[in-house]
């Protein structure tokens, strides 16, 4: 009943006032005061009082700039698309909107570990490195009572697609509610940014990273097998696949478990997105960046699955009639590219990749068969087919029978002024005073757009998702809506609004809000 004094003031140095200013949160490493009232009251002649202070953190990130982006920051950059169109998109994390103590603190007492034994899962809560790889456990369904439903295909019957979301929060919050089932629809990024949220609110530093042509190396021999068949021979299955991009995130911290002299120490690969098993759970990391650059790959955690997708060697192999198999190309360059994160301080990307990965020196194994491929497409046009010529020319004398595969993603709705959004007055509000925020938004297209809605995001702004529906946009028609919400905490603040009907999906757009003390 006294801790409130002592949670204003302690969480105010400790930087856990935008949490609360009602529970005593302290972060490691630091002192805080304590006042304590015992009855019957303290004898010191008879009475012990033992307290241990540890005072080694292995989170402890030295440089002020790096904490405020890794741990602090509600707001982060999540790269998709594939590596030659690398597409940025805003994301929400609200590691310090309400009751994410509580949530953070059921996701730990829900993982396998804390049913099986509690009083050994939680005197292990001290240690990052454990806490890590039950989270990575508990953000996807696949072990029983976890936050998010994975969906690769088409089906979203029951939720929402995965580019729904522009925050974790929602989600979070949804899963605590709903007495904890999981919540549908995520892929990569949407566990790796959820993820983001509960390490960063636990104070452990935590950002999101995206690899471009991201290998899924099923048997951990560090190869990608494509098997293609000789006449009249059928391709040979393979499990093993190449994704245009995937998205995991790294948490700070260091591995006294795995070198004294702290050669491991700093970034850590935490893959929350079920692929494969490990001890048994769909669960992955930390494995330290360092080791993977090393090819350290007899460490734990994971080394070897992480080492592949970045490094695997892609090999193509002929099966012949008589089932005996030819290795015709080998492509130790192809995957992982462009390994990008946001910058601290800024919207900018950074490029990591040489932290994970040394020079590679091309290495070519390959049998050309192809010397030119081309593509051309024609304009598109609203309503009707387009075309697309594919032309080869072979340097080599033999036949050879080939399948084509073509894979055509629509990137990005470019209608004119397509959501365009928001009013001027968005510069100086004030906290705890309402403010108005105007999406407009204009169907540029021939077709009338239905099933409309807009969902609006934006922590310290209002609580949770904000979701309007609207009416049926006819061709050329503009729809304007207003908002009214009063924002709660002050600082800059990114409003985020997605845009969602039948005809496409989860148009995105955010600005920034700077809401004055
Ligand atoms: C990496 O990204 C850049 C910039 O988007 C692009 O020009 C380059 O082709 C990409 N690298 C590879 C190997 O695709
Ligand atoms: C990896 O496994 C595949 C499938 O079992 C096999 O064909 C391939 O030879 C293996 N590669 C290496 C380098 O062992
Ligand atoms: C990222 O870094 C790698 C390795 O230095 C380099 O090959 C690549 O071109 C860089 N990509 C971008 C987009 O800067």
């Amino acid at each position: 009943c006294r801790s409130l004094a002592v949670a204003l003031t302690n969480n105010k140095e400790h930087r856990t006032s935008e949490i609360s200013v009602k529970e005593l949160i302290v972060r490691r490493g630091q002192a805080f005061k304590l006042t304590l009232r015992l009855a019957p009251p303290f004898r010191p002649t008879f009475d012990q009082l033992t307290m241990t202070v540890v005072t080694e953190d292995w989170v402890f990130l030295p440089d002020e700039a790096e904490r405020q982006e890794y741990v602090m920051n509600e707001h982060g950059i999540i790269y998709k698309g594939v590596d030659k169109y690398i597409d940025p998109t805003h994301w929400d994390f609200g590691q310090f909107e309400e009751d994410m103590v509580k949530i953070c603190m059921k996701i730990l007492d829900y993982n396998v570990k804390h049913k099986q034994d509690p009083a050994d899962d939680v005197s292990a809560r001290c240690n990052p490195i454990y806490v890590s790889r039950v989270v990575t456990c508990m953000i996807n369904s696949e072990n029983g009572g976890g936050i998010l439903k994975g969906q690769w295909g088409m089906d979203f019957r029951g939720g929402v697609p995965p580019t729904h979301w522009s925050g974790s929060y929602a989600i979070l919050k949804k899963w605590s509610n709903s007495v904890f089932s999981s919540v549908k629809y995520g892929q990569c990024w949407v566990y790796a940014a959820v993820m983001c949220s509960v390490m960063r609110l636990l104070g452990i530093p935590c950002r999101v990273v995206t690899n471009y042509q991201s290998a899924h190396d099923t048997n951990k021999n560090l190869t990608v097998d494509t098997y293609y068949a000789d006449y009249g021979v059928r391709e040979k299955e393979s499990k093993d696949s190449v994704w245009n991009y995937h998205v995991w995130v790294e948490g700070w911290m260091r591995r006294p478990d795995l070198a004294k002299d702290g050669k491991y120490d700093g970034w850590q690969v935490l893959d929350p997105t079920p692929q494969e098993k490990s001890d048994g759970m769909f669960c992955c990391g930390p494995a330290p960046v360092s080791a993977i650059r090393n090819g350290d790959t007899h460490l734990k955690y994971d080394v070897p699955f992480v080492f592949a997708e970045v490094n695997a060697d892609c090999i193509t192999w002929l099966v012949k009639r008589d089932g005996s198999m030819v290795n015709i190309e080998t492509d130790s360059i192809k995957i992982g590219q462009n390994i990008s994160t946001k910058s601290v301080g800024t919207n900018d990307r950074m490029n990591i990749t040489d932290s994970y990965k040394q020079k590679e020196v091309a290495e070519s194994k390959r049998l050309h068969f192809f010397k030119f491929v081309t593509l051309k497409v024609s304009k598109p046009v609203d309503g009707e087919d387009v075309s697309l010529k594919l032309i080869l020319n072979s340097d080599s004398s033999a036949t050879r029978r080939l399948s084509i595969s073509v894979a055509v993603q629509a990137m990005r709705f470019t209608g004119q002024p397509a959501g365009n959004i928001l009013s001027e007055a968005l510069e100086q509000e004030l906290v705890n005073r309402e403010m108005t925020a105007e999406v407009l938004f204009q169907n540029p297209g021939q077709e009338i757009l239905r099933d409309c809605s807009l969902t609006l995001t934006g922590s310290g702004l209002f609580n949770g998702e904000l979701i309007t529906r609207l009416p049926d946009l006819l061709p050329n028609n503009r729809v304007r809506v207003k908002f009214h919400f009063v924002p709660y905490k002050s600082g800059d603040r990114t409003l985020l609004v997605d845009f969602d009907c039948a005809s496409f999906r989860d148009i995105k757009k955010s600005c920034t809000v700077i809401v004055k003390p």
